[in-house]
């Protein structure tokens, strides 16, 4: 076996990736490898790096408009970001990262896979940039997580949080930060049911609409 060979990707990844599998496994095998070495995926993760990690980011494309740009906040080693953009050509997608070694393998990385993407070195909390969708997964509690990402959306946009399945109790833990925030609307989705034996965790939030004066009673 080759030194970079990862294990296989599952049958479902063809649905999800279409053309783009051999850029996905080309990304899988850069995880498992340069990844591991600079230190931005556990070495543990190798084994469940198509179904944990990849096919679980790529099945929230099923929450983002066509065409719609998007900021992937904390991305890390791309995370959701290459995946959604491998899975949905039609997107423009922005990976943000504040940490100079992530920013570095992911200018290395982006250029292999064949996929028009920006990399932006930012705290999220600083950036400039605006979007449709801000994605995100495991980059903070939620609270902190809507006061760095809601002031990034355009009008008429959404955050989408990756989030573990306890999300419903995290947005309770946090509601004084969420009013703080205007109490944004936190709705809670599961994605890739059909394709994944556990569904991904999504948490699709917006600012709530202000009432326009003499609109209601
Ligand atoms: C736990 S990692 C998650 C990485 C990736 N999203 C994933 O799921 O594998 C959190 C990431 O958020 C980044 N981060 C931390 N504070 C941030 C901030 N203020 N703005 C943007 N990103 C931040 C970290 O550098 C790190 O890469």
């Amino acid at each position: 076996m080759d030194s970079r060979e990862t294990c296989p990707p599952p049958p479902v990844a063809g649905s999800v990736f279409g053309d783009r599998l051999p850029a996905a496994h080309r990304y899988v095998q850069e995880l498992a490898t340069t990844g591991v070495q600079w230190g931005l995926i556990g070495p543990r993760e190798t084994d469940r790096l198509w179904v944990r990690h990849i096919v679980n980011c790529a099945v929230i494309e099923e929450l983002i408009p066509q065409g719609a740009s998007v900021i992937d906040v904390g991305s890390g080693a791309g995370l959701p970001g290459i995946p959604l953009a491998l899975a949905r050509p039609d997107l423009e997608v922005m990976l943000m990262e504040p940490m100079e070694r992530r920013i570095r393998w992911l200018e290395m990385i982006v250029p292999q896979l064949g996929i028009q993407v920006d990399v932006r070195r930012a705290r999220a909390e600083e950036a400039t940039d605006r979007a449709d969708v801000v994605t995100s997964r495991a980059l903070a509690p939620i609270g902190k997580l809507l006061a760095w990402s809601l002031p990034l959306v355009r009008p008429g946009g959404r955050v989408v949080a990756m989030k573990g399945r306890s999300i419903e109790g995290e947005v309770r833990k946090h509601r004084r930060e969420l009013a703080e925030l205007g109490n944004p609307v936190v709705e809670v989705r599961r994605c890739g049911t059909g394709i994944l034996d556990e569904p991904a965790t999504v948490a699709v939030a917006y600012p709530r609409r202000r009432r326009r004066r003499g609109s209601g009673p």
